[in-house]
């Protein structure tokens, strides 16, 4: 997409689109906008130039359009191209997306289009006007099309772009696949003119019978009726808005069953403003630190947790839908895991909500992931919007118990700038999780025959994560049941990555990294637990990563093709016999 363009597109649609701040959109009335839309690859982006979005027929003998949405590609939405057509598996540019769809616009009632996500930039156009754009592959956005919608039909254009650039998050090289595409539902959600439009109802950060209560209606008027009903409690706050159109309180309930993993109970719970009305079930948890414990209601716990992307590697590409969050979650669970770090960028609303129906804790994080130009303004504020987008999506899922601001960034005054700019923008709209974020600078220091880190960014943090591949990219320099840690002892430390590559299936010596073998690979996790023994601070560990996944840049042509093969279970559903070792090392550690 041509920068100009896209520049102008931006100052033109920013007026319109916003980031999507209407709560819990599964909890209103919608018409789902999925299934095959047409589409129209534009490698040398000639369809601004062309004006495809007008979708023009020829009208008279010598008209003629060298374009047409009908007849031609289509593909499914949600769902990333790469895995649609094998001459899109790679594909990194422009394609647009067209289809018809029926609306009934009716006096006192907005429409709003909605997308989970579209990645990794667009623009939307709706009867051949511009309406909206947004940035970001991973978190949703809305834009109100109610004075855009013609009675009957209408034809909706998505201009999608993948290619990657220094100044996106993430930038230009990442250890997963670059998918494009429309990778999540896009709804038409039908609201009453004054409608609900945001709410928070969440547990306050230290007490345990205090439900704090904010709501925001979409129109800045005073006096009009809010209620929050939390069946099951017996209790309901009642507030009337003030000019803003908001109103603020809480609800004290003694016999609140506060949400755990062990115990992962929500209630029911009714939020009404005006003639609209929003239902969803909320779990209400405290989650905080307590020197080098993480406590979840007042209580220890060790972090059991592991990593996924967002894919379906059977199927080669993003994971969208509920069977899909099934599938993943199921083979966590199986792992016996508490927590999983959705790695590396905010993840499907499915995944997040059935976690928190199965008692999973979650760290979400934005895709501050390695090379990010960490001086350039514009990339800052995506990140800050990306982060806002994130938590105000997700702010009331108490399955979510950590944000994550980065991983593995490089210390410099800018880099900390940059994520201290995230931290304030992340605190001032949530102070009731943890903040985290995950670093590879430890270093073995000889003289001291320790592992340490030397990063002081890490004060600002309520949790340090560390990724480390001893056994894998390091050497051990000493027996792994010798070594010591002494990194930020004061701070609860979870091992947010380790392991090492094996190919199903694929035998060889426990000794040779490069055998590729399960062997070498169940070696190197028992090796790294008998670690883990040694960290006086460790607060939770995190194998990299449940399931073989793809990226780019693993080139081995016999034990990689495409696929990083640090999985505990194979691009095929098979699991290794490392698996097995976590297995067992959660059993223990929640018997404990
Ligand atoms: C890094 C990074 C991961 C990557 C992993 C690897 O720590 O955080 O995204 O996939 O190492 O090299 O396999």
């Amino acid at each position: 997409m041509k920068r100009i363009i896209y520049s102008l597109a931006l100052i033109v649609a920013s007026l319109s689109a916003s980031a999507a701040s209407i709560t819990n959109v599964y909890g209103r009335d919608y018409k789902l906008l999925n299934g095959r839309w047409d589409a129209i690859v534009d490698l040398y982006d000639q369809g601004d130039r062309m004006k495809v979005y007008e979708n023009r027929k020829p009208a008279t003998a010598t008209d003629f359009y060298e374009y047409s949405f009908d007849g031609g590609l289509r593909l499914e939405v949600p769902g990333d191209w790469n895995s649609q057509s094998p001459e899109l598996k790679y594909y990194e540019g422009t394609v647009w997306y067209g289809r018809h769809f029926n609306a009934e616009p009716r006096p006192g009632e907005r429409e709003i289009l909605y997308f989970g996500s579209v990645s990794y930039r667009c623009n939307i156009y709706l009867n051949g006007r511009l309406i909206g754009s947004h940035e970001g592959g991973f978190t949703p956005f809305e834009i109100d099309v109610t004075d855009d919608l013609k009675i009957g039909d209408n034809f909706l254009v998505v201009e999608v772009n993948n290619r990657r650039t220094k100044d996106a998050i993430p930038a230009l090289a990442f250890d997963w696949w670059n998918y494009g595409g429309i990778t999540r539902d896009v709804m038409l959600v039908t609201v009453p003119d004054n409608y609900v439009r945001d709410y928070t109802v969440q547990l306050d950060r230290s007490k345990a019978d205090v439900i704090n209560i904010d709501v925001t209606m979409s129109q800045p008027v005073a006096g009009v009726n809010v209620s929050v009903d939390i069946a099951g409690l017996g209790k309901r706050f009642d507030g009337v808005t003030d000019a803003e159109g908001k109103v603020s309180g809480s609800i004290k309930s003694k016999n609140l069953k506060r949400w755990a993993p062990d115990a992962p109970v929500l209630y029911d719970v009714t939020v009404t403003g005006g003639s609209d009305a929003v239902k969803e079930r909320i779990g209400f948890r405290n989650i905080g630190v307590d020197g080098t414990k993480i406590l979840i209601n007042g209580e220890p716990q060790f972090m059991r947790c592991v990593s996924f992307h967002e894919e379906i590697p059977q199927r080669m590409g993003r994971a969208f839908s509920k069977a899909d969050a099934t599938m993943l979650l199921n083979e966590a669970r199986d792992l016996g895991v508490n927590m999983i770090r959705l790695a590396h960028y905010p993840q499907n609303e499915y995944t997040v909500r059935m976690a928190e129906e199965m008692g999973i804790v979650l760290w979400q994080e934005i895709p501050v992931w390695q090379g990010i130009d960490f001086t350039d303004d514009a990339t800052r504020a995506k990140a800050q919007s990306m982060l806002t987008e994130m938590i105000q999506r997700d702010k009331n899922r108490c399955a979510v118990g950590f944000w994550g601001v980065a991983n593995e960034t490089k210390p410099s005054p800018e880099r900390d700038d940059f994520l201290k700019s995230l931290l304030a923008t992340g605190r001032a709209i949530d102070t009731t999780r943890l903040y985290v974020a995950a670093f590879d600078l430890v270093e073995f220091d000889r003289d001291r025959q320790l592992f340490t880190m030397n990063d002081p960014f890490t004060d600002n943090l309520d949790v340090v994560a560390v990724n480390k591949y001893m056994g894998w990219y390091h050497p051990w320099p000493l027996s792994p049941d010798k070594a010591v840690w002494d990194v930020n002892p004061d701070k609860p430390l979870i091992i947010s990555e380790f392991g090492g590559e094996a190919l199903f299936g694929q035998s060889g010596s426990s000794d040779v990294t490069s055998s590729w073998s399960e062997d070498y690979q169940a070696r190197l996790y028992r090796d790294n637990l008998a670690m883990f023994e040694n960290i006086p601070n460790l607060a939770g560990v995190s194998p990299w990563i449940l399931f073989d996944f793809r990226s780019p840049f693993r080139f081995h042509p016999t034990n990689q093709e495409g696929w990083n093969r640090k999985g505990l279970v194979s691009d095929r559903g098979q699991r290794k016999k490392a698996w097995y070792i976590m297995r067992d090392y959660y059993n223990k550690k929640r018997n404990r």
